[in-house]
């Protein structure tokens, strides 16, 4: 399917057929997830197909019983873990650097990426640092803080959701996101640590006739779109 078919496809689906998602869909939308951008190529995101039946049926009451899980064939978890910087650097740095950059890969992942993303005990003497630099010059000045960090790995795990619902889309399957779960049980379900998010559960299936709400509905493109 054509990029632009795909996006104008997708819809919030909230009600499925009984035809399965072949388990090779949803490999080639994870696929696409993980090709998404994100931030310092850090890959704090994980990805959570939910496929044990016991584990399916508990994640529809963490949706709160919504159709779009209820209905579902398939759910997938999103999350961030935030620590995964540390495996995901190291990984990185093991890795062949592209030529002449070996230099500014090993201080980019070796030093300014440890201090960004580690050594939280030092967060306010890096927000001091940051706004110190930016009197002066431009300086990136996030992430310094916790909630920062977690923003920035947000960010990125939202770009791998839509990439993942546009690679379903693209397959004739539909998807629909959702923030309206209970994230306490979730991560219990899931097992999760104390420092991950969830940033979204991703329902997958075929739409019924109604399975999408209404036609497509946006406010007027200068309310959002500014050239300047
Ligand atoms: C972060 C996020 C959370 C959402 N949560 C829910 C949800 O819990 N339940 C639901 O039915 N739809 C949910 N949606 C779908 C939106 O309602 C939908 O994207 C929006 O109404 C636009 O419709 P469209 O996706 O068909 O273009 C969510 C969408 C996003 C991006």
């Amino acid at each position: 399917m054509e990029f632009f078919e795909a996006v104008q496809k997708r819809r919030s689906v909230r009600k499925y057929s009984d035809k399965p998602v072949p388990e090779q869909v949803m490999n080639k939308a994870l696929d696409a997830a993980l090709l998404a951008p994100n931030s310092s190529n850090a890959q704090t995101w994980q990805f959570h197909w939910v496929r044990t039946p016991a584990l399916k049926k508990k994640m529809v009451d963490a949706c709160l019983g919504q159709g779009a899980a209820a209905t579902a064939q398939e759910l997938l978890v999103v999350s961030i873990k935030p620590n995964l910087w540390k495996k995901t650097t190291q990984e990185i740095l093991n890795s062949k650097q592209p030529e002449g950059l070996e230099k500014q890969m090993q201080q980019y992942y070796g030093k300014l990426i440890p201090f960004m993303y580690g050594m939280q005990i030092l967060a306010p003497l890096k927000w001091i640092i940051f706004n110190g630099m930016g009197l002066f010059k431009a300086t990136p000045r996030k992430p310094w803080s916790l909630r920062d960090r977690t923003e920035t790995c947000v960010k990125s795990a939202a770009l791998g959701c839509e990439n993942f619902m546009l690679a379903i889309a693209a397959q004739g399957f539909d998807t629909c996101p959702m923030e309206g779960f209970d994230e306490s049980r979730v991560k219990s379900i899931l097992n999760l640590g104390w420092g991950d998010t969830v940033v979204m559960v991703i329902s997958v299936g075929e739409r019924v006739d109604r399975g999408v709400w209404g036609p497509r509905h946006r406010g007027p493109r200068d309310w959002f779109v500014f050239e300047v």
